[in-house]
C-alpha cells in the first residue's frame, strides 16, 4: 500500500464529508437519541459516514473499517491487518445547536500501530494529517506547515482540554473529580466538544495537553497519530503505554507537562479498601 496515496484519499474523503456538514451547520436537522438522552444523532452524521465509507471502501477493499454510526458492522473480519477509524462528525452536540465547533475524523492502524491520521474542520477549512514517520501537518486553502507541540513545561501555565461521557448523568465516573483538580493546578481547562478537534490542537501547540476518562477508538485514532507525529505523547491515564481499543482513556500532551497531568489524575482516583 502506498502511504501517501493512502493519505491524498483520506484528506480528500475527509474535506468532502466535511463540506458536507459545513452546509448543514446551520440548517434544521432531524436529531435522535443514541446511547443516552445527550449522545445525538442527526441525519448528517449519516450522510457524512455514508460518503467517508464509499469512499475508502473503493479505494481500499480488502481493509477493514470501525465507523461510529454503523458499529454494528466494525469489522469486514478478513485477514488485513488495515483497519480505517472513522468519525464523520465529531462534535454532534456542537453540530446539533449550530454551534461551529466540529470536524471529520479518519485514521488508517496496521496491526493496532497508527498509520494516518486526518482531522478536518470545515468551518475554518482547516486541514490536520499526518502520516506514520512523516510529521504532522495543517493545511489550510493552499498554505502548509508542519506541526510541533509546545514546549510548555509547567502545569501552572498549561491550557487543556477534555470532554466528559455521555452516561455521565448516571455514573460516578463523570470526570468531575478530574475536572475539579485540572482547574485548581492548570492555567485553564476548554471543553470545546470534539475530541478529534482537541487532539489535534495538541498537535498544533494550540493546547498543551488533553485528557478523557472514557472515549471510543474514532474518536481519538487519527488525533494520537497527529500528537505523535507533532512530538508529543499519547499515554493511559497512569502513563502506561496506549494502545487503540474500542473504548479507552487517554491523556496527550507535549511530552513535558505529561508526568504532572499522571500525578494530578492518580490524586484523584478513590483509595480502595
Ligand atoms: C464526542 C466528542 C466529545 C467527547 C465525547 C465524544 P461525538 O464525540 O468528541 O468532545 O467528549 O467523548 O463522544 O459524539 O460528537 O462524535
Ligand atoms: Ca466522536
Ligand atoms: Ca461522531
Amino acid at each position: 500500500m502506498d502511504l501517501l496515496v493512502a493519505l491524498d484519499v483520506a484528506v480528500e474523503t475527509a474535506k468532502a464529508a466535511g463540506a458536507l456538514l459545513n452546509d448543514g451547520l446551520s440548517e434544521g436537522k432531524t436529531i435522535t437519541r443514541k446511547s443516552s438522552a445527550v449522545d445525538l444523532l442527526t441525519e448528517y452524521d449519516q450522510a457524512a459516514e455514508t460518503l467517508i465509507i464509499e469512499r475508502l471502501q473503493e479505494s481500499f477493499p480488502n481493509h477493514n473499517l470501525v465507523s461510529e454510526e454503523s458499529e454494528q458492522d466494525r469489522f469486514q473480519s478478513n485477514e488485513s491487518p488495515f483497519v480505517w477509524y472513522v468519525d464523520p462528525l465529531d462534535g454532534t452536540n456542537n453540530f446539533a445547536n449550530g454551534y461551529p465547533v466540529i470536524s471529520t475524523s479518519i485514521a488508517l492502524y496496521e496491526s493496532g500501530r497508527p498509520v494516518l491520521g486526518v482531522v478536518y474542520d470545515p468551518t475554518r477549512d482547516e486541514c490536520f494529517s499526518a502520516a506514520a514517520g512523516q510529521g504532522a501537518y495543517l493545511q489550510t486553502g493552499k498554505a502548509q506547515r508542519r506541526l510541533q507541540v509546545s514546549r510548555e513545561n509547567e502545569l501552572l501555565d498549561s491550557l487543556l482540554a477534555t470532554g466528559f461521557p455521555y452516561d455521565r448523568h448516571h455514573t460516578l465516573d463523570d470526570n468531575l473529580a478530574q475536572l475539579a483538580a485540572f482547574l485548581k493546578t492548570a492555567r485553564g481547562i476548554r471543553r470545546a466538544g470534539s475530541a478529534a478537534l482537541d487532539l489535534a490542537y495538541v498537535a498544533a501547540g494550540r493546547l498543551d495537553g488533553y485528557w478523557e476518562l472514557l472515549i471510543s477508538s474514532w474518536d481519538v485514532a487519527a488525533g494520537a497519530c497527529l500528537v505523535m507525529e507533532a512530538g508529543g505523547r499519547i499515554s493511559n491515564l497512569d502513563g502506561s503505554a496506549w494502545n487503540i481499543a474500542p473504548k479507552t482513556a487517554m491523556i496527550a500532551s507535549n511530552g513535558h507537562i505529561h508526568q504532572s497531568m499522571v500525578d494530578v489524575l492518580a490524586s484523584t482516583l478513590i483509595p480502595t479498601g
